[in-house]
């Protein structure tokens, strides 16, 4: 096993208890914690360097707007995008989704066009959608997904065709890991001149992503499921789509000229980026690249696949537990059901050992429904985790089963 585990240290809420049992997070998929270097960073920023953006000839004005500008470029060095305009800032997946519906979606969409999109997308990457075809007549399609958890190829490329305009996948899926193969979704979907956006929320913690090498059109993703903070995210978008596209919200910083006759915008990102940002956030978010570049995206990523298959062994040996998702590619997550006790139950009295999961649909209901489940219990992994961790939920499944009545485990 690699030494990731060591930076433990490095994140100050393990070492507090819960229920007087120490904390082992294991709901890393739903928001990751933070290093000590981003704690800092966002503090040192409200200590330091505060001061709006872009408005000011102040020293600290520019100091902040320079901060804020090194963040992007750390974005865009992360994601290898060709161009530092490329990067949008959000509020988190959900937005920069949203953002793309709303703005290259009215534009570009009418009644009739097709718009595909995964069976196994969370709903950030469905109700947006939705509204969009409310609104223009478009139609959702949905790419199906097998009994393993994983895409249905062959059905998919049977589903593209002249008037598909736009797919929409995630890069991983938040309640099965799976992987999917992405740059090859796009190459098919270009072949019928097809948009793609990419989820990318629970990818980027756990892999290199290089949009460049993917071909993606749009790439989303959150800083606090990366060790950031909440309330800050990335749209990475093709400079001549984000061109193209009219802005979507109308405020400060994201014009050029305003009469009340008429206004003109901003160029690309800032075009995008209406009124004050989350100016501390992007800095934060800028420390918690640099913590898992520091590390290495490769190392953390051996590391959690140790995790899922030590995780795999161990749980596959509770009796009545059923893996659900046993893609081929997966990435730091496990789903699972446990024949007689409800999910939530799961998560309660893990809650009670310390250890924290997900229980319930993860916002995926319509993937819930293709498998015919309310819900499963989610192992998320991160840097941090240890076999200790994953012996600790062992553990913990063991004891509720006990509580239900059911035999002592093998
Ligand atoms: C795959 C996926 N997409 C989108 C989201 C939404 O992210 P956020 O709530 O940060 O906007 C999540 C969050 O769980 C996710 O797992």
């Amino acid at each position: 096993m690699t030494a990731v585990p060591d930076r433990a240290a490095d994140f100050p809420i393990l070492a507090r208890e819960i229920h007087g049992r120490r904390l082992v997070y294991l709901d890393n998929g739903a928001t990751t914690q933070k290093p000590q270097a981003v704690i800092e960073a966002e503090a040192r920023y409200y200590r330091e360097s505060n001061a709006n953006i872009h408005r000011g000839v102040h020293w600290l004005s520019q100091h902040s707007t320079d901060l804020y500008d090194r963040s992007r470029q750390r974005v865009r060095g992360f994601l290898n995008a060709a161009r530092v305009e490329e990067i949008v800032f959000t509020r988190g997946t959900t937005e920069a989704i949203n953002l793309v519906a709303a703005s290259w979606g009215r534009t570009h969409l009418k009644a009739g066009d097709e718009i595909l999109l995964s069976g196994m997308e969370h709903h950030s990457n469905i109700v947006p959608w939705q509204l969009l075809a409310q609104q223009t007549g478009a139609v959702i399609r949905v790419i199906p997904v097998t009994d393993d958890g994983e895409l249905d190829m062959r059905a998919y490329a049977g589903m593209l065709n002249e008037r598909t305009r736009f797919v929409g996948v995630c890069h991983v899926s938040n309640a099965l890991g799976t992987i999917n193969p992405v740059a090859e979704i796009i190459r098919q979907a270009h072949g019928v001149g097809a948009v793609v956006l990419v989820d990318g929320a629970q990818a980027v913690a756990h892999q290199t992503v290089d949009v460049q090498t993917l071909g993606c059109d749009f790439y989303a993703f959150s800083g606090h499921k990366l060790y950031g903070p909440t309330g800050i995210g990335v749209l990475y978008g093709r400079k001549e789509l984000l061109d193209a596209m009219p802005p979507w919200q109308g405020g400060g910083d994201m014009i050029h000229t305003v009469s009340f006759e008429r206004s003109t915008y901003a160029e690309t990102p800032q075009k995008f980026e209406a009124g004050t940002p989350n100016i501390a956030g992007s800095i934060a978010l800028d420390a918690a690249i640099a913590y898992v570049q520091d590390i290495g995206l490769d190392r953390i990523a051996a590391h959690e696949s140790g995790l899922v298959e030590y995780a795999s062994d161990a749980l596959a040996r509770i009796p009545g537990l059923r893996f659900i998702g046993r893609a081929s590619e997966r990435a730091g997550i496990v789903s699972f059901v446990v024949d007689g006790i409800h999910p939530h139950d799961l998560g309660t009295i893990l809650d009670m050992e310390g250890v924290a999961i997900r229980a319930g649909h993860h916002c995926a209901m319509p993937l819930m429904t293709r498998y015919g489940l309310p819900g499963t219990a989610r192992a998320s992994f991160a840097l941090y985790n240890t076999r200790e961790d994953v012996d600790a939920l062992v553990a913990g499944l063991c004891k509720a089963r006990r509580l239900f009545g059911m035999e002592q485990s093998a």
